[in-house]
């Protein structure tokens, strides 16, 4: 969602913060916009709302003028309130233009507020919720406020999760962030003469590697080569910056065409980073350091609610799926969206794990911070580190699999299932439900892992043909049972988020209680039937949809002969133990979303009306 990037140093800002929005882009955007303060002490503000091409159109547009300045703030927009155009882009800026602010989250009660600025004779330029707080900032400014001060009043008179930047031509060295809640991260670091501030720590890897995560609460000021943070009562926080392991290099495409590519080939290497260090394949164990539940804490669980959203959330599916078959406590999964408000009943016998990649996934928190409230142990499986989720949780289990940057999550998928699976053995053998031979069992086979992942991605070739011809239906069923229903369903939300194709997962079981009514030859069906206990079902399944004139794609076990006689197509994943399966029939649903969608013309990387980072509810 909404990106920020902001600058303070000794060098044209224009550049480095258009290049600092490009860090950021893959969080999703719909408009692009910077502020510099120029040499004459002046705010200069560039926008565009041009949907995609919007930041190549800023930077086409400032690479024509002579827009220059040491100082500035840089953000990218994904609409929430007011249509996509050049005026609703950020920043904003106050009525004598003395203010330029750039804003994530929203202004819950902005109506209320744009009456009262409306009322004293304020113009508004946009129809955002956000220009609210340019005002807010402007009119304290101009009654004597610093900058700091003045973000601090404006901040105070809002509803809702916020970050802000904004700098001000009364202090024109100088750029201020505040965040209140969670409505994305605001992170800070500074070199010799340069201090940068940006909602990712991505878009300061070019700057330093230590970087200075700030929390809810609070307020930072940088300016040339130096971060000052405050809380917002004015006292002076001392912070020590914390070196991060992100690497530039792993956000780049290299050879492949799109991130989404390289994310899916790179899922060996994935799964070996959230296994190194845990499993020990020579001595056949496995240990989770990070867990900070005892042994007795463990013991006298019962119940563990996994919880996430869209793609995490199948995973903690996944998770809770074999938690619950090798640890015997009960596990389910929930969509953290309706955790946090149905009251749920926690204590300090119910495990919370929580799934999201970025840490930052505004549901996903305040379902966190509820089971924290609650009382409930709590971890977190992440990729980046550093994030809210972090500071949130009591444990974080960072699942390595690197950066990732196409909008639709593939590698931190595996990741997280991999991480789980880990979880769910060690809660296993801790409450011994599972011995340390079955530990031993289990962590042999985990070793194939990255070599069976590898393998299942050589079957590109036949997707592609398959990829061709689902592009030409306009609903798609996805179908699966047990430990392969968020598959299916994570093969059916890609589909509907990168081809645009409307796809429905389904557990296959509920068929005959109305998804029949929807078969016939408009719709093909792909089903997951690798060869487990449910696979005879899975083969009726099949039928039943043959038998009322659909097509089928069947994802099967090397090997079997038997569903090519039901199934019009078939794609064959390497043969696994059961446990392993969800992982090999997870790579052909991510290939087929891929594929469908360059066929159809699709920008795999940056799907539409979708964001990397949800940082709104
Ligand atoms: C879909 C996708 C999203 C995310 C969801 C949660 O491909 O990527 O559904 O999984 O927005 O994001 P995180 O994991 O960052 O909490």
């Amino acid at each position: 969602m909404c990106g920020i990037f902001a600058y303070a140093g000794t060098k044209n800002a224009v550049p480095l913060l258009i290049e600092g929005l490009r860090s950021v882009e893959y969080r999703g955007y719909d408009s692009a916009g910077i502020s510099v303060i120029d040499s004459y002490g002046e705010i200069q503000t560039m926008k565009r709302g041009d949907h995609k091409s919007s930041l190549e159109n800023l930077a086409n547009a400032v690479g024509d003028s002579l827009l220059s300045g040491l100082v500035g703030i840089g953000h990218t927009r994904w609409a929430t309130h007011g249509e996509v155009n050049q005026q609703n882009s950020h920043p904003h800026s106050s009525n004598n233009g003395s203010v330029s602010i750039a804003h994530n989250g929203i202004v819950e009660n902005f109506i209320e507020l744009k009456d009262r600025l409306v009322d004293s004779g304020i113009e508004f330029q946009s129809e955002t919720d956000s220009e609210v707080l340019a005002h807010l900032v402007g009119n304290a400014v101009a009654s004597g406020n610093s900058l700091r001060e003045a973000v601090i009043n404006a901040a105070s008179q809002i509803k809702g999760n916020t970050a802000i930047v904004a700098v001000s031509t009364a202090e024109p060295d100088l750029v201020v962030g505040l965040r209140v809640g969670n409505a994305g991260g605001i992170v800070v670091g500074k070199n010799d003469d340069v201090a940068v501030m940006a909602s990712d720590t991505i878009a300061l890897l070019p700057y330093t590697s230590e970087v200075i995560y700030i929390e809810p609460n609070e307020v930072v000021e940088i300016e040339k080569g130096d971060v000052r943070i405050f809380d917002l009562a004015g006292s002076v926080i001392d912070r020590e910056p914390i070196v991060t392991s992100q690497n530039f290099e792993a956000a780049q495409k290299g050879n492949h065409p799109h991130f989404m590519s390289k994310e899916i080939a790179e899922q060996p290497e994935a799964i070996q980073g959230a296994m190194r260090g845990r499993a020990d394949f020579s001595n056949g164990t496995l240990t989770l350091p990070e867990i900070s539940l005892t042994s007795e804490q463990m013991r006298s669980l019962d119940r563990v609610i996994l919880t996430g959203m869209g793609t995490s959330l199948h995973a903690a599916m996944f998770g809770a799926s074999v938690i619950e078959s090798l640890s015997r406590i009960p596990a389910y999964a929930e969509n953290s969206s309706e955790l946090r408000y149905r009251n749920p009943v926690l204590g300090p016998n119910t495990l919370v794990v929580a799934v999201t990649q970025s840490g930052e996934t505004a549901d996903t928190l305040a379902a966190m911070e509820h089971a924290r409230s609650a009382g409930a142990p709590q971890g977190v499986v992440l990729e980046l580190e550093g994030s809210q989720a972090t500071r949130i949780a009591e444990f974080t289990l960072p699942i390595r699999a690197g950066q990732e940057i196409g909008v639709a999550s593939t590698k931190t998928m595996i990741a997280s299932m991999t991480t789980l699976l880990q979880l769910a053995v060690v809660l296993a053998e801790t409450r011994e439900a599972i011995d340390s031979d079955q530990v031993k069992v289990i962590v042999e086979s985990m070793s194939e892992l990255p070599s069976l992942v590898a393998s299942a991605l050589g079957i590109n070739g036949q997707i592609s043909e398959l990829s061709e011809r689902l592009s030409k239906f306009e609903d798609l069923l996805y179908l699966g049972r047990g430990a392969q229903l968020p598959i299916a369903l994570e093969g059916a939300l890609k589909m509907k988020e990168l081809a645009y194709i409307h796809a429905e997962g389904y557990p296959a079981g509920e068929m005959k209680h109305g998804v029949n009514a929807l078969l016939g030859s408009d719709m093909a069906t792909v089903v997951s039937a690798p060869q487990n206990d449910l696979y005879e079902k899975m083969l009726s399944n099949i039928s039943e949809v043959k038998a009322r004139g659909g097509e089928v794609v069947a994802i099967a076990t090397e090997g079997d002969e038997t569903i090519k006689r039901v199934a019009d197509h078939v794609i064959y994943v390497p043969e696994c133990p059961e446990l392993l399966q969800p992982f090999m029939t997870l790579i052909p649903m991510q290939l087929l979303s891929y594929r469908t969608a360059l066929v159809l013309g699709r920008d795999p990387d940056k799907p539409r009306n979708l964001a990397k980072t949800v940082t709104v509810e």
